[in-house]
């Protein structure tokens, strides 16, 4: 479900899943109602509850390009098949939308993402050295989506 709208205690909710997954690096009250508004920020919900977030911009240069800002599954949800399942609907969303491909970066270590985003075909493209700063590499991968 794409959150077209928002309220504090939301904005609340969606800040603390993503400081819980990447501390200081994830999205948060400043830079969530910018998303929402100008980009796109999709939620899984589970029991009436959020539990996953997906974060995506479309490319200034490239319309056919999608970028997937921040991937997150609430913890202690993880490792469940959420992660593929809610990929999978984001792409089939990306695809009816027109996007051509799909890009993300992840962390090299990170094998839980690493097999979800392979599983579903992504290939990885070049790794970003310095990417977020001195030693904080990335993989950037990226998805072709089928007409
Ligand atoms: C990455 C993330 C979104 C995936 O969601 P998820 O619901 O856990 O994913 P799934 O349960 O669908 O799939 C996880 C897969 O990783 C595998 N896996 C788990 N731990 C693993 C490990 N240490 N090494 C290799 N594979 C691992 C699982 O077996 C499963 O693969 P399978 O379906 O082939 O068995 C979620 O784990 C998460 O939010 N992590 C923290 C935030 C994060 O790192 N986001 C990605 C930023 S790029």
């Amino acid at each position: 479900m794409r959150v077209t709208e928002f309220s504090e205690p939301l904005i609340g909710e969606l800040t603390q899943i993503e400081a819980e997954a990447f501390g200081d690096g994830g999205l948060n009250r400043w830079t969530f109602p910018v998303l929402i508004r100008h980009g796109a920020v999709y939620v899984l919900k589970c029991d009436g509850k959020i539990c996953g977030i997906a974060d995506i911009i479309k490319d200034w240069v490239d319309p056919g390009l999608a970028f997937l800002v921040n991937f997150v599954i609430r913890k202690g949800e993880r490792n469940k098949g959420l992660g593929t399942i809610f990929l999978e609907k984001l792409i089939a969303i990306l695809k009816d939308d027109g996007i051509k491909r799909l890009q993300l970066t992840v962390d090299p270590a990170n094998k839980q993402a690493v097999r979800v985003y392979k599983k579903l075909g992504f290939k990885l493209i070049t790794e970003l050295s310095d990417e977020y700063g001195p030693g904080v590499d990335r993989f950037l991968y990226e998805l072709e989506l089928e007409e």
